[in-house]
C-alpha cells in the first residue's frame, strides 16, 4: 500500500483489469442480448454504441477523477468537494442502487452456478422448470452471494485484482470460438441480419432510454462504482488511457456476445424479444448440437460465473466502502450487514421466474415480472439519473478545471486538446442528452 490505509491497486494493469472486470459481466452477455432483442436489433446497437462513446466514456473519466481526488466512497466524495448538504444524496442514491442491482444480479449469477451443477450432474429438468423451483433459485442466489462476500472480505488488491487477471482473456477466446461455430448453423444468417442490418423505424424514445441505461449498466456507471474504484488508484495512473481501455474492452465483449447469440437464436427458431431468460434458453440448445458441447458449455458457464463475480464484487464494494469510510464500521461488519440486506431485497426477484405467479406475471412500467422491473428501474432510471448528477457536479460544482488538474497528474500536459473535448462533453453534451431522453420519456415533447 502506498497512498493510505484504504489500499491501492497493486499495478497499473491490475487496476485496468479490475475496472474492466467490474464492467464486463452479465451486463454484456446476459443483459445486452435480451435488451437488443427487445428493442429490435441492429438500429438499437448503433444507438447503444453512440451512448457508450459520447456519454459513457466521459462519465467514466469524471467518476474516476472524482474518486482519485477524494480517495473516498461516493457519499464522502461529494461531501468533501462541496459545502452543500444536498450533494451527498447522489452518493446515497448510488449506495442504494448498489444493493438494488446486486439483489437481482445475484439471482442471474446464481443461474450460471446452476448450469455448472446441471452439466456436471445431468437432470431432465429444463430451464423453465429450473428457474421456477424456489429452493434452487434461493439456494444458488445465496451461494453466489457467499462467493462475493468471500472475495470482498479479502480487500482490494488480493481480493479483487487477483481474480481479474487471467480469466477475462479466456472468456474472449471462448466467445470467438462460439461465434465461429454458431455462424455455421443452418438459418443463422437471419440472426446476422437482425443484429447487423439496422431498421431505423424501430427507434423510439424508449429505445434510446434503454440504450442509455444499458450503456451505464454495462460500464458500471452512475452509482459510484467507478468513484470507489478510482479512490484506489495511484496518482501516476493515466485516467483517460485506462478509461478508454475499459470502454473498448467492455463494448467489444458485448458486441461479440450479440454475434454469438442472435445467429444461434434464429437457427433454433426462438423469439428475440423473450426477455431475461434469452441467453439461458438459447445457449444450452447450441451446446446440445455441438460436438463436445457439454464440455464447452461447462467452460462457458464457469467463465461467465467468474465474469459475474468480478462485477458483483464491485457492486458490493460501494455500500461497503461507504460504511467503512463514513460510519467507521469494520469491513467485516459492513460486508455481513449489506449482504444480509441484499438477500432480503433479492427474494422477490428470485421468486419471479415461475415460483410465484404474482411476481412472475405482474405488469408495471411496461415490464413483466419483478426481476425485469428491478432491472428496468435501477438500470434505466437510477443509473442515468446518477450519471446526470455526476456530470453536473464535475462540470459545474467541483469544476472541470479542477478535475483536469487531477487527471493531468497522470497524463502530463500533452493531452490538452483532449481535455477541451472532455470538458465540453461533461458540462453540456452529456447532461443535456440525458435530460432530453428523460423529458421525452415523460412526454414533454408531445
Ligand atoms: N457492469 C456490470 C456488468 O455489466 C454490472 C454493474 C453495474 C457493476 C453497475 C457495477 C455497477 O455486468
Amino acid at each position: 500500500m502506498e497512498q493510505n490505509e484504504r489500499g491501492v491497486w497493486g499495478s497499473r494493469l491490475g487496476f485496468i483489469l479490475a475496472a474492466a472486470g467490474s464492467a464486463i459481466g452479465l451486463g454484456n452477455i446476459w443483459r445486452y442480448p435480451y435488451v437488443v432483442g427487445e428493442n429490435g436489433g441492429a438500429a438499437f446497437v448503433l444507438v447503444y454504441v453512440t451512448c457508450v462513446l459520447v456519454i459513457g466514456l466521459p462519465v467514466l473519466i469524471a467518476e474516476l477523477s472524482l474518486g482519485r481526488r477524494t480517495t473516498l466512497n461516493p457519499v464522502g466524495a461529494f461531501r468533501s468537494l462541496s459545502n452543500s448538504k444536498a450533494w451527498p444524496w447522489v452518493g446515497y442514491l448510488g449506495v442504494a442502487t448498489g444493493v438494488g442491482i446486486l439483489s437481482f444480479y445475484l439471482v442471474i449469477a446464481g443461474w450460471t452456478l446452476g448450469y455448472i451443477v446441471r452439466t456436471l450432474i445431468p437432470t431432465t429438468e429444463d430451464f423453465t422448470q429450473f428457474v421456477a423451483n424456489p429452493v434452487e433459485e434461493l439456494g444458488y442466489f445465496l451461494g453466489f452471494l457467499c462467493l462475493t462476500v468471500i472475495v470482498v472480505l479479502g480487500g482490494v488488491e488480493k481480493g479483487i485484482e487477483r481474480w481479474s487477471k487471467f480469466l477475462m482473456p479466456a472468456l474472449f477466446v471462448l466467445l470467438l470460438s462460439l461465434i465461429s461455430y454458431n455462424l455455421t448453423l443452418e438459418g443463422s444468417s437471419a440472426g446476422v441480419e437482425f443484429y447487423l442490418k439496422p431498421d431505423f423505424s424501430k427507434i423510439h424514445g424508449s429505445t434510446i432510454l434503454a440504450a442509455l441505461g444499458q450503456a451505464f449498466f454495462s460500464l458500471s456507471l452512475g452509482m459510484g462504482t467507478m468513484i470507489t474504484y478510482g479512490s484506489y488508484i495511484s496518482k501516476r495512473e493515466n485516467i483517460p488511457v485506462s478509461a478508454t481501455a475499459v470502454v473498448l474492452s467492455d463494448t467489444l465483449i458485448a458486441l461479440l456476445a450479440g454475434l454469438m447469440i442472435f445467429p444461434a437464436l434464429f437457427s433454433v427458431g426462438m423469439e428475440p424479444s423473450q426477455g431475461p431468460a434469452l441467453v439461458f434458453n438459447v445457449l444450452p440448445r447450441v451446446f446440445e448440437l455441438m460436438p463436445g458441447g457439454a464440455f464447452i458449455g461447462l467452460a462457458f458457464f464457469v467463465l461467465l460465473a467468474i465474469a459475474a463475480l468480478t462485477s458483483t464484487v464491485s457492486l458490493l464494494e460501494v455500500p461497503v466502502a461507504f460504511l467503512v469510510d463514513e460510519r467507521k464500521w469494520s469491513r467485516k461488519k459492513a460486508v455481513s450487514i449489506i449482504a444480509a440486506a441484499t438477500f432480503v431485497v433479492g427474494i422477490p426477484s428470485a421468486l419471479s421466474q415461475g415460483s410465484s405467479e404474482l411476481l412472475t406475471t405482474m405488469q408495471v412500467a411496461g415490464q413483466t415480472g419483478f426481476l425485469s422491473l428491478m432491472s428496468h428501474l435501477f438500470s434505466n432510471l437510477s443509473l442515468p439519473i446518477g450519471g446526470f448528477f455526476v456530470c453536473i457536479f464535475v462540470g459545474w460544482v467541483w469544476g472541470t478545471k479542477n478535475a483536469v488538474e487531477e487527471i493531468k497528474l497522470g497524463t502530463g500536459e500533452t493531452a490538452q486538446r483532449i481535455f477541451w473535448g472532455w470538458e465540453l462533453l461533461v458540462k453540456y453534451v452529456c447532461p443535456l442528452t440525458i435530460l432530453i431522453v428523460f423529458l421525452n420519456i415523460f412526454g414533454v415533447f408531445g
